[in-house]
């Protein structure tokens, strides 16, 4: 069935996004904007939840022309009515597909849980608890979804909208104000009755200076929170980004996170890369539990060899890994016992070195730690990228103030590592960095 989608994503995400659409579901009339890409597919939805840039998914129900509302709410109710709402078919229509995609995906999992109650069985009686409580549970939860289907299928859905409204709108009304509004709206044109608490419906509203956007989520959660991350580390969408902007694919490579902390980026790059090898460092104890928790949950322990170690100090040989991704410390979320700003240098030349060369660095930085990145490392093609416009974000790095005037010792400059690409993106409090880098032959390897 073609589907009119789109799915929300983190500022910075919007071009992954599309092209991971475009990329695995085949789909057609891609279009970003801020935040969000749309796109049709006929891809089943099974495939559709498996994106790995998105934050959540919604079927799409309107994308108009801006709207502008009077101040009088008698008169903005009557252009919400014609302008938000409009046609009562399009929103018959678009419940229907919704009930139709609900019960694929009901199918799709009770097709899991069934084939995880038989591994189950095989395994242990133990295990085969565990599973009876599953299925009590699921039971419960698909009891619940034939109710929704049937009172979606009767056409008089329960409903609450969410609404997100901003530029001149938001000047004259709160998005709860304009919530309430289109909700009685939807409430008189469609006769679909209001549930604030457990609506069978969430009709979603975005209101801005460029869009009138009106979608129905297809999933009770986001695409962006993945079921195995027991403990959570780095949004998985960013670690993901680390892993897709590598310019090589990296099946049957040896690929290292010499700063793994609980395991994100090793797990997003482990689903993508099945015959990859990978190992992840990190100085402490309890993280690399976290770690070993985490890989244990998504059923990748195997693929995955964790050990203790500096990254001031990495115990392979030069030239053993492929390509080195990792989401250096800044903030406060991760205290660091050495001041990075002064460690990078050090810790670049330590990474280069394992990387052999036509291997790959794929980092996460801040603001400030990218601006050391750019002193450290000088090559000719380096300063020839920092003055070009057109590789993405460049012109939108403010880090790329590189002066001539290095703090970093000259023993640490680094000239093997040619720039490929920085993409910013956003970590919701504030913005990082994720650089990309090839590892050249320069004179002192030939050497
Ligand atoms: C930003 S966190 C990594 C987060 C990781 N991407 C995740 O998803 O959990 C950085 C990690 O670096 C570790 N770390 C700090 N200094 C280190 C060093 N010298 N060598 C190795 N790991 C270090 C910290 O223990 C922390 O787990």
């Amino acid at each position: 069935m073609m589907k009119h989608l789109y799915c929300t994503a983190g500022a910075g995400m919007e071009e992954l996004l599309a092209e991971e659409v475009q990329h695995k579901l085949c789909a057609t009339q891609v279009e970003q904007i801020s935040g969000r890409v749309f796109f049709c597919s006929n891809a089943d939805l099974h495939t559709v939840t498996q994106l790995k840039s998105a934050e959540r998914l919604f079927l799409l129900l309107r994308k108009a022309e801006p709207i502008s509302l009077p101040n009088n709410p008698a008169k903005a109710a009557a252009v919400i009515k014609q302008r938000v709402v409009g046609d009562p078919d399009i929103w018959k229509q678009t419940l229907l597909t919704w009930t139709a995609l609900q019960e694929e995906l009901q199918g799709s999992q009770q097709r899991g849980h069934k084939r995880r109650r038989e591994e189950d069985e095989e395994e242990s009686l133990t295990v085969a608890d565990e599973s009876t409580r599953t299925l009590t549970s699921s039971t419960h939860l698909l009891k619940r979804q034939n109710e929704t289907n049937k009172e979606s299928r009767e056409q008089t859905p329960s409903f609450r909208v969410s609404c997100r409204c901003s530029g001149v709108i938001a000047r004259s009304y709160t998005s709860q104000r304009l919530g309430r509004i289109i909700g009685m709206a939807i409430k008189e044109h469609l006769g679909w009755k209001v549930d604030l608490k457990e609506p069978v419906l969430e009709v979603n509203v975005y209101l801005s200076n460029d869009h009138c956007v009106v979608g129905i989520p297809l999933l009770k959660h986001p695409l962006a929170s993945r079921s195995y991350m027991k403990h959570n580390g780095l949004r998985s969408t960013i670690a993901w980004a680390m892993t897709s902007l590598c310019p090589k694919q990296l099946n049957d490579c040896v690929i290292l996170d010499p700063m793994c902390g609980v395991g994100a980026v090793l797990l997003e790059a482990a689903q993508e890369y099945s015959n990859a090898v990978f190992l992840g460092m990190d100085t402490d104890t309890s993280q690399l539990q976290k770690a070993a928790e985490n890989l244990k949950a998504s059923g990748m322990e195997g693929r995955v060899q964790l050990i203790r170690s500096s990254a001031m100090e990495i115990p392979l040989a030069d030239g053993a890994v492929d390509a080195v991704l990792c989401d250096i410390p800044f903030g406060r979320k991760f205290s660091c016992s050495s001041d990075m700003p002064t460690a990078l240098p050090r810790l670049l030349r330590e990474m280069e070195r394992v990387i052999r060369v036509g291997g790959h660095l794929v980092l996460l930085l801040s603001l400030q730690l990218s601006a050391q990145l750019k002193k450290t490392i000088c090559t000719h093609k380096n300063n020839q990228y920092l003055n070009s416009s057109d590789t993405n974000n460049v012109h939108t790095d403010p880090s790329n103030t590189h002066n001539e005037s290095t703090d970093t010792p000259k023993t640490l400059l680094i000239s093997s590592l040619q720039a490929q690409r920085t993409h910013r993106v956003s970590l919701g409090s504030t913005d990082a960095f994720i650089h990309i880098y090839t590892k050249i032959q320069t004179q002192a390897h030939s050497h």
